[in-house]
């Protein structure tokens, strides 16, 4: 197929081009680089810098489909700038699908997310649970959700939306960039580097095993497949959702001794007040997409602690870290929250 994948210099995007192109997929990207890194652009893909509201002057009756990642996605920058939000994600989604109408593309998988649930009633999530975002970056996603089941049944479109829960690891040296870093695992592996003297664990007093937050952390490498088996299963004038998780819970304790264990290193941690908003529980049940796609994730939270361990250590030659180097005082590190 030929693709255009948006977003696809990110940590996401760029693993998702690096799997089409091994499966002999044509693949051209959209990226502005607002965060994205354009080291992480693979040879063999074309790129095209411009913003998703320019994605008219690419698109044309060649491609097969597009994989749209590009977004915003900082949770707390959503509640103080949601006109960001609406602009960034939804709006610009907008200009995405008239570009594809009027192109005639006929299929697109979309990177949703776990926070259109808000606070879930169970423990474990299924793709009809109630959707109650509790922030504008979720709502933005829950928006875009709706603008494909109308785009889908009004014209045709086949549309997959693939709803991540907390995406961790890396693929060889693809790994984790975010600025400001909110992720829990690729801040606890700064505090191992010695980049950062400390992370917080937010919440000792859930009602979970050890106290701590429990989520459910998906492998960036079993995550892109599912985009490849979501091309393929996708029905024109039909909309599906799928969660993608592993179904099972590690709490922030547990991830904490797997970065301790896999490292070598002591990792402090200082415990800290829950932040408003953080559910106890949040993991997926991914019946759905193994019953439609036969997905099913193999990687475990060792294994996305020590792949994403050792894209670090391949990463601190660059330039990138050589700009960035020195250590900081203190990490307010995410034990949590869900981008
Ligand atoms: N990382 C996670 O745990 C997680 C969880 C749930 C959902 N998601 C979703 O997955 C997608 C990818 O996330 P990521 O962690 O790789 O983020 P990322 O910031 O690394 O990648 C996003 C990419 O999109 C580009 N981009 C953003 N807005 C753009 C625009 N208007 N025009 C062109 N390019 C633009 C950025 O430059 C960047 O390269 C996002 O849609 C995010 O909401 C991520």
């Amino acid at each position: 197929m030929k693709l255009l994948v948006t977003g696809g210099a990110g940590y996401i995007g760029s693993v998702v081009v690096q799997q089409l192109l091994a499966e002999g997929h044509t693949v051209e990207v959209l990226d502005n680089l607002s965060t994205g890194h354009a080291d992480s652009i693979l040879g063999g893909a074309i790129w095209h810098e411009a913003d998703l509201l320019q994605v008219g002057r690419i698109l044309d009756s060649s491609f097969d489909g597009v994989v749209h990642l590009a977004a915003r996605s900082l949770v707390g920058e959503s509640v103080s700038h949601p006109e960001r939000y609406w602009h960034g994600n939804i709006v610009a989604t907008l200009a995405l699908l008239d570009a594809m109408r009027e192109a005639g593309v006929p299929r697109l998988v979309f990177s949703s997310t776990a926070a259109v649930y808000g606070e879930p009633a169970g423990a474990s999530i299924a793709e009809t649970d109630q959707t109650m975002p509790t922030n504008p970056y979720g709502a933005s996603k829950l928006a875009i959700d709706h603008m494909l089941t109308a785009e889908a049944h009004a014209h045709g479109l086949a549309a997959i939306s693939l709803r991540y829960f907390n995406v961790a690891g890396a693929s060889g040296e693809l790994r984790e960039r975010h600025d400001p870093e909110t992720h829990l695992i690729p801040n606890l592996l700064k505090v191992a580097a010695g980049e950062k003297e400390s992370a917080s664990i937010f919440g000792t007093d859930y009602p979970t095993e050890d106290g701590t937050a429990v989520r459910d952390y998906i492998h960036v490498r079993d995550l892109a497949e599912a985009h490849l088996r979501a091309l393929k299963a996708a029905v024109p004038g039909t909309h599906e959702i799928y969660n993608l998780g592993t179904g099972t819970g590690t709490s922030v304790r547990q991830v904490i001794d797997a970065v301790r264990e896999v490292t070598g290193r002591e990792v402090p941690a200082v415990e800290e007040p829950r932040r408003a908003g953080d559910p106890a529980v949040l993991v997926a049940s991914g019946q759905r997409a193994l019953d439609d796609l036969g997905w099913q994730p193999t990687r475990d939270i060792r294994q996305m602690v020590s792949d994403a361990w050792t894209a670090l250590g391949s990463d601190t030659a660059s330039p990138d870290a050589a700009s960035s180097g020195t250590a900081t005082p203190t990490a307010p590190t995410s034990a949590g929250g869900l981008a």
